[in-house]
């Protein structure tokens, strides 16, 4: 397949170039785009022939329903059954990176649903996405625009390596703000709205909008999911082909021989370590690189799934130094322990 690719400066947009593209959607084509989160691959939300694409594009089963992604807040009460009151905490996050589970209206077709009762909506803060969705004319859905199993794509470079030759469009469109997927807040099962994947928006965000917050043990990525309320959980996610072997955050001593202790065992091993760590990797002289500080959850968010496939099949094994679970960092970890073949 032809694919198009264009570069759209987020801080300087070219609208044409953001027309030609919503044009392919609303030809039910395919199209790559950068959102705040990650890339996503997106089609005409409202057809089920454009949705197909997305499937085959991704090799995705056709049982992981796919977010539906809006530009403004009216859309919740097009495409959902949401209640004023409900609305009216829901617009307080929105635009950004947070996905909202809601009972569906019957104009969402089966197929970006899974056939289930409910939809993902999700109002992206990404400017070149709303202004797509916009110019389309119709909710785009999207899931990441990586091949099914592989780490969501946070660079160019990524998507043009997975996507490349299999979708219409690419929009390449500078660099992601927070590098690790939405939120995903279901709001259909009784008053508590229940994490079902963990992601930049932190729960106590949530608990100041939403009062109670339940969060699943498996939202931590320790225990398998609940695989009816989130079907998406089912799949090994975020799985790099070299073993990943994760070492839970402890006493910095204990976890620096953790660390190097795990390393013997291999010949060419990388430890992705935190910063406050990487003298002492420096000093024994092992193989390392800094993923990210504990000063700052997010800038590990970032950069983690662009470590993974940095490292990917160049080494025989991965060793991540990792971080507690609070904010960000519960999303971090939960990609993490699904993403470890070892937890030490
Ligand atoms: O940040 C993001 O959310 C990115 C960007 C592109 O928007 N998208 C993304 O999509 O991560 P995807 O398809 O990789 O993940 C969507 C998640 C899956 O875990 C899926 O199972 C869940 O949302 N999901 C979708 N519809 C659902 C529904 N009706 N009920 C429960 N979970 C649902
Ligand atoms: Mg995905």
């Amino acid at each position: 397949m032809e694919t198009i690719v264009v570069e759209i400066d987020p801080l300087n947009i070219e609208e044409s170039k953001i027309k030609e593209a919503a044009n392919a959607i609303k030809e039910d084509k395919t199209v790559v785009f950068p959102t705040e989160t990650v890339y996503g691959l997106g089609a005409n939300g409202l057809s089920e022939n454009a949705v197909k694409k997305i499937f085959d594009a991704k090799g995705r089963p056709y049982d992981n329903p796919l977010i539906l992604h809006v530009a403004d807040v009216r859309s919740f009460l097009e495409y959902t059954y949401i209640s004023y009151t409900l609305l009216e905490k829901v617009e307080r996050l929105l635009p950004g990176p947070v996905t909202f589970v809601l009972k569906k209206k019957e104009i969402v077709p089966n197929i970006v649903t899974a056939g289930k009762d409910t939809v993902a909506v999700r109002m992206p803060a990404h400017p070149v996405a709303l202004k797509l969705i916009k110019f389309a004319g119709v909710p785009i859905a999207a899931p990441s625009a990586n091949i099914s199993g592989k780490p969501s794509p946070t660079l160019s470079e990524h998507v043009l390596k997975d996507m490349y030759g299999k979708v219409d469009y690419i929009i390449i469109g500078g660099l992601v703000q927070f590098g690790i997927e939405s939120t995903v807040i279901d709001l259909t099962q009784g008053k508590v709205p229940i994490i079902l994947r963990p992601g930049p928006i932190p729960p106590e965000k949530l608990k100041e909008i939403f009062g109670d917050i339940f969060i699943p043990e498996f939202a931590y990525g320790r225990t398998e999911a609940d695989y009816v309320k989130s079907p998406g959980m089912k799949y090994r996610h975020y799985a790099p082909n070299t073993p990943l072997i994760l070492v839970e955050q402890s006493h910095f001593d204990l976890m620096i021989n953790k660390v190097l202790e795990e390393s013997k065992n291999y010949h060419n091993p990388i430890i992705l370590c935190l910063k406050e760590h990487a003298n002492y990797f420096k000093k024994y002289g092992v193989n390392f690189d800094i993923i990210g500080s504990e000063e700052n959850y997010y800038e590990f968010a970032v950069k983690l799934f662009e470590m993974l496939r940095k490292y990917d099949e160049k080494v025989d094994a991965m060793i991540v130094e990792g971080i507690e679970d609070r904010g960000i960092g519960i999303a971090v970890m939960n990609r993490l322990r699904k993403a470890a073949c070892k937890i030490l």
